[in-house]
């Protein structure tokens, strides 16, 4: 089975210098692998001083790279897609015919497209370790809560085949096994409903995906780390490591830098106890710009080198709803979620999480449908909802 890692991180943390370094190791393992970006602002043929684009291209032996350019992907590859999008998105208005000339990029659509074309690419098998190299953390956590907040519009808005469409949300997809519509019945919007509950599967499925967060010894960079680390969680994403970039040598002794080690070490200390459990890796300050072969050589020997780094960690389950004396609970493992910054509701058809600015929409399975919510909070780092049949207590 091939795996999929993705990095993400602040801008110019070193996520680009950090993946390259993993294809480059992995490749070196006789393992075929493909760097993907999906950063709009692309350097991989900087990086590598050679041409990577928007098609595949080999780079070394068994080192692959491709540039994902959404324009690209919606005239070649996904044409229709984007017509049925659109004209999903014109129903009802006064147009009636589609082309792909009228086909618009609507927000969040060319993110989709880098998903769905990682997914093909999975599917296509000719990769065994796709490694992908995002954009900065917002538009990656924006990117990566695109595939579920598809399905809810799509579901929401559109009964085509609703019944098979509910019973296929993640949630209830792992609890009651139900098969999936007969392809040929499906309309090209149920089709694109059902690519985007595999990407979700694809995306959440811990023994395939899992994502690695790269950071800085640096106040403001740790406390993004920490955030988007909170954030993937409440997404559901996994992440099972830790880069900690630009780490200075120990032996400096120079004032200026002794200083300097005082703070990252103060840094290194907090996201030690923080990220308790996750392998983390430091990586030097080098004294010259990570670029070219040799440069990424350099890090896979003196860090990568004899860590498990390609391997699937030990880990806690997702979110899952189980049976409780009084009725049922939904758990959802946040570390690093406060109490006072989460806001629960419940609507018709979903459980509702508010943190900051960030909503997520978990389905309830058609077995709570009815259900009220009689409580919520979090308790060793997992959030739970739990549910009665009773009437609703004041949330
Ligand atoms: N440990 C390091 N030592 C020296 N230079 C580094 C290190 N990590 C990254 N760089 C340099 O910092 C810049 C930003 O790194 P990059 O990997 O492109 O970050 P990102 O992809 O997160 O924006 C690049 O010029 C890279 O060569
Ligand atoms: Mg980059």
């Amino acid at each position: 089975m091939a795996r999929i890692l993705i990095f993400t991180g602040k801008g110019g943390v070193g996520k680009t210098s950090v993946a390259a370094a993993h294809a480059r190791l992995s490749a070196g393992e006789g393992v075929k692998t493909l760097l993907v970006s999906t950063d709009m602002a692309h350097n991989l043929s900087d990086l590598f001083q050679c041409p990577v684009g928007r098609e595949e291209v080999q780079i070394t032996e068994n080192l692959y790279g491709l540039e994902i350019d959404p324009d690209y992907m919606l005239e070649h590859e996904y044409a229709h897609l984007g017509e049925s999008i659109t004209a999903m998105l014109s129903q009802g208005s006064e147009k009636q015919e589609v082309s792909l000339g009228d086909t618009v990029m609507i927000p969040g659509m060319d993110e989709l497209f880098a998903l769905l074309k990682i997914l093909d690419l999975y599917e296509q098998g000719e990769y065994q370790r796709i490694i992908i190299d995002c954009a900065p953390t917002g538009e990656t956590l924006s990117m990566l809560k695109m595939p579920e907040l598809f399905c809810w519009y799509m579901e929401k808005f559109f009964p085509i085949g609703k019944a098979a469409m509910r019973v296929l949300s993640p949630v209830s997809n792992k609890l009651f096994k139900i098969q999936l519509p007969d392809k040929t019945a499906m309309s090209e919007i149920e089709k694109m409903f059902v690519r985007l509950i595999k990407l979700q599967e694809l995306l959440k499925d811990r023994e395939v995906t899992s994502l690695r967060l790269v950071t800085l010894p640096e106040k403001m960079v740790v406390e993004e780390t920490k955030r988007n680390y909170m954030y993937l969680n409440l997404y559901g994403y996994y992440v099972d490591g830790i880069y900690l970039n630009r780490v200075l040598p120990e032996e400096a002794d120079n004032p200026f830098f002794r200083e300097w080690e005082e703070i990252q070490g103060r840094y290194i200390q907090e996201l030690k106890e923080v990220f308790q459990g996750i392998p983390m890796l430091s990586i030097p300050w080098y004294d010259s710009e990570l670029r070219g072969l040799e440069a990424l050589d350099r890090v896979c020997r003196e860090v990568l080198a004899g860590h498990p780094v390609f391997s699937i960690i030990e880990h806690q389950a997702g979110e899952c709803y189980g049976k409780t004396d009084t009725g049922y609970r939904l758990l959802l493992p946040v570390p690093l979620l406060k109490k006072e910054k989460l806001q629960v509701y419940q609507s018709a058809t979903d459980v509702i999480l508010k943190v900051g600015n960030f909503k997520r929409n978990i389905p309830i399975p058609n077995t709570l449908r009815g259900w009220e919510i009689s409580s919520a909070g979090i308790q060793e780092q997992t959030l739970y909802v739990d549910f009665r049949k009773e009437e609703r207590s004041g949330l």
